[in-house]
C-alpha cells in the first residue's frame, strides 16, 4: 500500500529521526478482532528524555498504540523495538522488566491496598530495589510518602492518577507510557497531572502520553502525533501543531483558542 510504504515523505522523515530512539514503532497494523485492523501502519518514536504526545479523536486507535506498544493488542505486522531491540508482541511483564512502564486508561490501583502497598505491588519483580525506588518515587510526589497507609480506593480521582503513576515507576522504566492521565479529574487536578508528568519527564524518564485535552498536551510536550483512523495524520513539535491551522480546525477545535 502506497499510504505506509517506505516511500512516503513522512516514513522517511520517520525512518531518519527514530534512530537510536528509545522506544520505537514501525508500521504497526494492529487490531483485536480478526480482520479488523485498528492501527493502519501507525509510525512512533521516543528519543531519551523526551515527552512525546499521542492526541487525537476518540476511536482513533490511541489506546490501542499504547497496548500494541505494551504487548497487550496483537501486533499482525510492523515492529516494536526498545533500545534497538526487537519486542514485538512480547509478554508485558517481559517488557516491564526490559524497562516500559505503562498506566492504563481508568482501573489503574489497587483500590483495597495501601498507598505503599501498590508501590509494593509495581515493585514486585525487584523487591530489593523497593526502597531505593521508593524514595524517588516520594521525592517527585512527597503525598505520596506522607500517606502512605491510606487505602488507594479513598483517594481523589488525581491523588489515585499520581499512586498509578508512581507505581509505574518503581521499576524503574526508561519510558513510561500515560493513557490519558487527566481524563474525569477537575480542571485544577488535570493541571496537577500536566505538571507530574512534566516532572517525571524532567528527572530523566521517557514519556509518551496519550491525551484527551489536546491543547494542553502539546503545550507540554516535546513532539506530538495526531493520530486518526490508526495512522499518523500530522507530527510535530507541540508547539508547531498548536499553531498549525488544520490541525487546529480539525483536532484542537476551540479549545486551541481558550
Ligand atoms: N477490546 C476491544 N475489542 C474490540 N474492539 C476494540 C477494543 N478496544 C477498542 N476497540 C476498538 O478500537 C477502536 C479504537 O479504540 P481505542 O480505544 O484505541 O481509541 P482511542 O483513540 O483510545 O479512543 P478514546 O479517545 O475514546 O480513548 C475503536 O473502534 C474501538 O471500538
Ligand atoms: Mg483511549
Amino acid at each position: 500500500m502506497s499510504e505506509t510504504s517506505d516511500s512516503t515523505p513522512e516514513r522517511q522523515a520517520h525512518l531518519a529521526a527514530a534512530d537510536g530512539s528509545v522506544l520505537r514503532a514501525d508500521d504497526l497494523i494492529a487490531g483485536y478482532l480478526p480482520g479488523v485492523d485498528i492501527l493502519n501502519g501507525a509510525d512512533l518514536y521516543c528519543q531519551q528524555g523526551e515527552l512525546v504526545g499521542i492526541i487525537g479523536p476518540n476511536g482513533a486507535g490511541k489506546s490501542t498504540l499504547l497496548k500494541a506498544l505494551f504487548g497487550l493488542v496483537k501486533v499482525r505486522s510492523g515492529q516494536v523495538s526498545l533500545d534497538g531491540q526487537d519486542v514485538t508482541n512480547q509478554r508485558a511483564d517481559v517488557l516491564v522488566s526490559s524497562g516500559i512502564g505503562f498506566v492504563p486508561q481508568s482501573n489503574n490501583v489497587f483500590p483495597s491496598l495501601t498507598i505503599q502497598e501498590n508501590l509494593e505491588m509495581g515493585a514486585y519483580q525487584k523487591p530489593k530495589k523497593f526502597n531505593e525506588r521508593f524514595e524517588f518515587v516520594t521525592s517527585l510526589f512527597p503525598a505520596l510518602g506522607e500517606r502512605r497507609g491510606q487505602r488507594a480506593g479513598s483517594l481523589s480521582g488525581g491523588e489515585r492518577q499520581m499512586v498509578a503513576m508512581g507505581r509505574a515507576l518503581m521499576m524503574e522504566p526508561s519510558v513510561l507510557l500515560l493513557d490519558e492521565p487527566s481524563a474525569g479529574l477537575s480542571p485544577v487536578m488535570q493541571d496537577e497531572v500536566f505538571v507530574q508528568t512534566r516532572r517525571i519527564n524532567r528527572a530523566g524518564v521517557s514519556v509518551v502520553m496519550v491525551e484527551q485535552n489536546a491543547a494542553r498536551c502539546l503545550q507540554i510536550c516535546d513532539r506530538a502525533y495526531v493520530l486518526d483512523q490508526g495512522r499518523n495524520a500530522y507530527t510535530g513539535t507541540g508547539k508547531a501543531l498548536a499553531k498549525d491551522p488544520k490541525v487546529i480546525e480539525l483536532y484542537l477545535g476551540t479549545l486551541a483558542k481558550a
